[in-house]
């Protein structure tokens, strides 16, 4: 292409106004400028490519996405979080004009208006110039959608409860119990694996067995009085083997 002077324009610095064929010289009229783009180029390209490739494969194979504990539906109290470039719009989303009644305002009108704005910039902005001090209307509207992300991003990072979160996601159930151990073979035969579950996990109806502060004495005396919301008499078999199940579930830990 050619620049400088001499050069006419039609009142905009981008167009030329001299017609130029448009078919691009062989590369070969360049020589030593340019290259061939089989095999030179496109074996430089792919070769990046796998460096990048191989560089993010090492990367998630040494840091594993973190896994929480298995989502449970009965769970309301669960604190979702996005992925990062989504904060914004969640963010935006727990305020007070933009959410309940006002929800079409917060996801779909706020955000469609933003965007909307987007497709219309080339029309409302149509001088020759290119300097972004002299484009006023994109460089303040781009700033302000900069800042707007940014705050509403920082926001959301700031007001969640990340220890809340983390304690949450804790993945509780990590262990497998013996289902050979005495104990759990009288547990299984009891009414306690309907509601305590099939790993003494707990269930919506009743919560886990493992990990308890009880001693054996008062597991047996809530085995046949209950407590809270477990109804009494469950137990149904030999002071023996209520024995033996009140001590494997006193010494039941996780870990
Ligand atoms: C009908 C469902 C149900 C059955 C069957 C049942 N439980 Fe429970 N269990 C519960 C509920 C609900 C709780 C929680 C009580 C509360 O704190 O309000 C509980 C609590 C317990 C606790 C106290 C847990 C803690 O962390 O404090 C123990 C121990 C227990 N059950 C043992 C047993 C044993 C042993 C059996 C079998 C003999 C059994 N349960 C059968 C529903 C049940």
């Amino acid at each position: 292409m050619h620049r400088g002077k001499g050069m006419k324009f039609v009142g905009d610095s981008r167009v030329s106004a001299e017609r130029k064929p448009n078919i691009p010289k062989d590369y070969s009229e360049y020589p030593g400028k340019t290259e061939a783009f089989w095999p030179d180029f496109l074996l430089r390209e792919w070769l990046v490519g796998a460096v990048f490739l191989i560089g993010f494969l090492c990367l998630t194979v040494a840091h594993p996405a973190p896994l929480e504990g298995i989502a449970d539906p009965t769970e309301t109290g669960y604190i979702p979080m996005p992925d990062w470039y989504f904060l914004f719009l969640y963010q935006l989303i727990k305020y007070q004009f933009a959410s309940g009644p006002y929800n079409l305002l917060g996801v779909a009108i706020i955000p469609g208006l933003a965007f909307g704005g987007l497709l219309l910039a080339p029309f409302i902005d149509r001088g020759p110039e290119r300097r972004p001090s002299k484009r006023p209307f994109a460089t303040g509207f781009m700033l302000l959608a900069f800042a707007a992300v940014f705050y509403l991003t920082w926001e959301a990072v700031d007001m969640h409860d990340w220890a809340a979160a983390e304690q949450q996601g804790k993945i509780t159930q990590a262990f497998e119990v013996d289902k050979e151990a005495e104990g759990y073979k009288i547990y299984a035969n009891q009414s306690c694996i309907n509601c305590h579950g099939e790993n003494l996990e707990g269930s919506a109806a009743a919560p886990a067995l493992v990990d308890m502060e009880h001693t054996p004495e008062e597991i047996k005396d809530i085995a046949h009085n209950g407590i809270g919301n477990m109804p009494a008499g469950q137990y149904d078999g030999s002071e023996e083997d209520l024995d033996k199940l009140a001590e494997y579930l006193a010494e039941l830990k996780s870990e």
